[in-house]
């Protein structure tokens, strides 16, 4: 299923993701595409505070993944830039700590990932709106039981 939503400023974009990360559960994953400064850092630091995520969230880049713990017992962050990855499955191979299966994958540049690793991921597109420089137009493609819980 998939929908569109209009954001008018960063903070609206943070309230967004917090509203798609308190749906989310242990092993799910979210795929982001969007130009370099679309929003996919801005989104994802929502969902990390719906995951009640310890510390700041800043972009992955040049990290390939960033863990971050949850100060409850839910699940944990894994935020991936896949800029240098081909397959989602390469991520498996990172030496990561957190256990993927437990956690909530966010993955920024996630468009053209081969995706061998979820079988049902959140894509989510964010575009700029080509007339309000803070506007953000989100295309949000995730199962339906997700899109209801947005709505
Ligand atoms: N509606 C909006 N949604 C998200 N970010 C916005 C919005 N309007 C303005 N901004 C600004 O755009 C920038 C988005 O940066 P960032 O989230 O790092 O993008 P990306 O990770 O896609 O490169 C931030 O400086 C943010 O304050
Ligand atoms: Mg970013």
């Amino acid at each position: 299923m998939s929908f569109k939503i209009i954001t008018s400023n960063a903070d609206e974009t943070k309230a967004l993701g917090k509203k798609l990360g308190s749906l989310l559960k242990s092993g799910d994953c979210v795929l982001l595409d969007g130009e370099l400064g679309a929003g996919k850092t801005t989104f994802t630091q929502g969902i990390a505070s719906a995951l009640k995520i310890k510390g700041d969230v800043t972009s992955p880049t040049f990290v390939i993944a960033r863990e971050h713990k949850s100060l409850t017992d839910g699940p944990n962050l894994v935020h991936v830039d896949a800029y240098r990855l081909n397959t989602l499955a390469e991520i498996s191979h990172l030496d990561l700590v957190t256990d993927i299966e437990k956690a909530i994958l966010v993955v920024e540049w996630g468009k053209g990932l081969v995706n061998d690793l979820v079988a049902e991921p959140v894509h989510i597109k964010i575009e700029h709106d080509k007339d309000d420089e803070n506007k953000r137009e989100f295309t949000i493609n995730a199962p339906e039981q997700v899109i209801k819980g947005l709505l």
